[in-house]
């Protein structure tokens, strides 16, 4: 099954962690940001080694399966 981002990553991220992100300049909700190669390496990098969402935040570190999802959607291709 084909990793989708509207399906299947658009909803890991809460609209916390869109509008925060927003003003740092990472468009976790913007398929044209996200799907350029190193912007989506930049995201990976931090959920996966839960320094993103900070633990300040009140948000928990994604699990394995979350991270994992978002692995297969890169390799997968970026799928829309
Ligand atoms: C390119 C990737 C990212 C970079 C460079 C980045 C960087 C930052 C920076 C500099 C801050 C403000 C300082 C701080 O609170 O530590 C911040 C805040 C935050 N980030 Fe990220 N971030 C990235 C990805 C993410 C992702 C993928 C998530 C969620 C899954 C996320 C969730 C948050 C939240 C919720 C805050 C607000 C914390 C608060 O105000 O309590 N960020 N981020």
């Amino acid at each position: 099954m084909t990793v989708s981002f509207e399906t299947d990553i658009l909803p890991l991220f809460t609209s916390m962690d869109k509008e925060h992100m927003s003003h740092v300049g990472v468009e976790l909700g913007d398929y044209s940001y996200m799907s350029q190669p190193d912007n989506a390496s930049e995201v990976y990098s931090q959920v996966s080694s839960a320094k993103m969402p900070p633990s300040g935040s009140g948000e928990q570190p994604w699990p394995e399966d979350k991270v994992q999802l978002f692995r297969e959607w890169m390799d997968g291709g970026y799928e829309r």
